[in-house]
């Protein structure tokens, strides 16, 4: 992937939003600039209630900026777009719907015909391990298993980025672990720009390419840390010295107690 000549996909400049509301204006966002390359996975590390949700928001369209412009492809994002695929914290699943219907739903909002995109669903279910769980309902499933059905669903249109909002946040330790390497897989098998908020600076390090650090609310970029650990990673790469070394590197930046992360 190194190899391949790097593009800008996701370009986010002096990006401000501010909340206006009877009580007063909250500023949640200040001039924040990043951008990710085609291909690149970027974490966002940052403190409770900074602003993390807020840009993604801002990125898949749901929210407009109050300063600032952010564009993909070099288009400025004014809308929800079919080329970005999102995945909550919570998988917020149909109950009504089976597993594979559940993955179909962002098909039918960009009303395609679902029958086009049934085999796509199918394999990526057999990816994420959920292809003898098709027809069974959300309710028969772990909150792991749901978890995969939400990152399913966030890739069935196939976006060329994947916005990912702490998608592991409600999980079990194991469970979390787990799901962070298939999400790795996924990832090297999907040639997908990630966007990946977390609090967790070991998730963080972990998967991504580069990771950024926001400060505090209202939210901006603090550092840019490159990750240069070999890929696909594993327990034996959590065992090294550099994941420790970088670890603790970012640590220093949540060393007060209004700037907390795991
Ligand atoms: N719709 C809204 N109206 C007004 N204020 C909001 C709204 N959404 C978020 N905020 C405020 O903006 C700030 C940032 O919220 P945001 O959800 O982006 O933080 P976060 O970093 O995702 O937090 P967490 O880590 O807890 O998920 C908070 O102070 C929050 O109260
Ligand atoms: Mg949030």
């Amino acid at each position: 992937m190194t190899d391949l000549p790097t593009k800008r996909q996701l370009q986010i400049e002096g990006l401000s939003v501010v909340y206006e509301s009877p009580r007063g204006s909250l500023r949640a966002v200040d001039e924040l600039s990043m951008h990710v390359d085609e291909r690149e996975f970027v974490a966002v590390l940052g403190p409770s209630g900074c602003g993390k949700s807020t840009l993604l928001k801002i990125v898949s369209g749901l929210l407009a900026p109050s300063q600032g412009t952010v564009s993909l492809d070099g288009s400025e994002i004014t809308g929800p777009r079919s080329d970005v695929g999102i995945v909550f914290q919570q998988p917020v699943l149909l109950p009504w719907k089976t597993v594979l219907d559940n993955v179909l739903v962002p098909i039918r909002a960009l009303r395609q015909p679902e029958k086009d995109y049934m085999d796509q669903a199918m394999s990526l279910l057999k990816l994420v391990g959920l292809a003898d769980f098709a027809k069974h309902y959300p309710h028969e499933l772990s909150g792991g298993m749901q978890q995969r059905v939400g990152i399913a669903r966030g890739l069935v249109h196939n976006p060329r980025l994947l916005l990912m909002d702490e998608p592991f946040a409600a999980l079990d330790a194991m469970t979390r672990d787990q799901m962070a390497e298939e999400l790795q897989t996924i990832w090297l098998e999907t040639d997908k720009a990630v966007l990946f908020i977390t609090h967790s600076i070991q998730e963080a390090v972990f998967l991504a390419d580069r990771v950024l650090v926001l400060s505090p609310r209202p939210a901006t970029v603090i550092d840019n840390v490159k990750i240069d650990l070999p890929r696909p990673r594993n327990d034996a790469v959590i065992s090294t010295q550099a994941y420790a070394e970088v670890c603790a590197y970012l640590r220093r930046h949540f060393s007060t107690p209004e700037s907390q992360a795991a």
